[in-house]
């Protein structure tokens, strides 16, 4: 034991040299027969918890797009049999990786409509927090959305929008962008701006237990109206639950997105400060404003 077996834990791009597989694309094969029977148990875990958990929490279009890619909740899904479901729908499939990829893999994914799944799954002791996406997170939390035809449309946008943004050298303020909407986005059910209206989209709110009720239920986040502007300067949080969570009014929201021209807005982001992840700003549209407990323990600075 030591470094190398810490270091041996770590899937794909996190790995360093020896996760990094032949194809240049950085896909590998499933391997789905291979998933011990306790690796599909860890799956049936955490498909039974959030299952349950979603329904009145998760949005419609979430709900609607789990129900209908028929999962099996007793083992991890064959992505040959997802991609076939996923592409008759809206044309994404879903190919394995051996976990994080580099950004510019990644978005050319995105824009080929191929969603990148980490092929492994956590082990038992990590079911309620685990950094690296693996194939719960991946499957679970992403591709009901990816059902969706306006999200599916905007996950491709996302892709064609990176190859752009790491050209441009302006990649942080983008990932911002798909971190506080495909990662941890909250939408108004039925235009209901209130904290009880609120739903989950993010896929790593869906993915986690303690998570889907932290920002829904829990007093100490922050939950602002959803600004492109002010999210592309605001730094996250990637080791623990996010201290403000930004909230879409509708799909078409991000639709939107995946249209308009980002070039001016990194020009006026460029010269402005960056925002803490706690902060909320007089010119935001807090729905509710969090108590920042959990972070600070009560006490707020600014
Ligand atoms: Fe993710």
């Amino acid at each position: 034991m030591g470094e190398d077996a810490v270091k041996s834990e770590k899937h794909g791009a996190a790995a360093g040299d020896g996760g990094k597989p032949d194809n240049p694309d950085w896909t590998i094969d499933q391997g789905w027969d291979g998933y011990t029977a306790a690796e599909h148990h860890v799956w049936k875990t955490l498909f039974e918890r959030q299952g349950k958990l979603l329904p009145g929490r998760a949005c419609d279009e979430f709900i609607k797009g789990l129900g209908s890619l028929t999962l099996d909740a007793d083992r991890i899904p064959d992505f040959r049999r997802l991609s076939d479901v996923l592409a008759k729908r809206t044309g994404w499939q879903v190919v394995a990786v051996p976990g994080l990829v580099p950004d510019e893999v990644f978005f050319d994914h995105l824009a080929n409509r191929r969603f990148p799944a980490g092929q492994f799954i956590r082990r038992p002791d990590q079911l309620d927090y685990l950094e690296e996406p693996d194939v719960f997170h991946d499957v679970f939390g992403h591709v009901p959305m990816l059902m969706h035809p306006v999200f599916a449309d905007y996950m491709q946008a996302y892709g064609v929008g990176g190859l752009r943004a790491g050209k441009l050298g302006v990649l942080a303020n983008l990932a911002r962008v798909y971190w506080y909407t495909v990662e941890f986005g909250l939408i108004e059910q039925d235009g209901i701006e209130q904290a009880d209206g609120l739903r989950i989209y993010g896929s790593g709110i869906a993915s986690s237990h303690a998570e889907t009720l932290f920002a829904l239920d829990d007093t100490s986040p922050n939950r602002v109206r959803f600004d492109v502007e002010r999210v592309m300067r605001t730094r996250y949080r990637i080791d623990d639950f996010q201290e403000t969570y930004f909230v879409i009014q509708g799909f078409d929201e991000l639709l939107d997105l995946a249209w308009i021209d980002f070039g001016p807005i990194y020009d006026r982001v460029k010269g402005q400060r960056e925002i803490e992840p706690g902060v909320v700003l007089a010119t935001d549209r807090a729905i509710t404003r969090g108590t920042g407990a959990y972070h600070h323990g009560g006490k707020r600075a600014g």
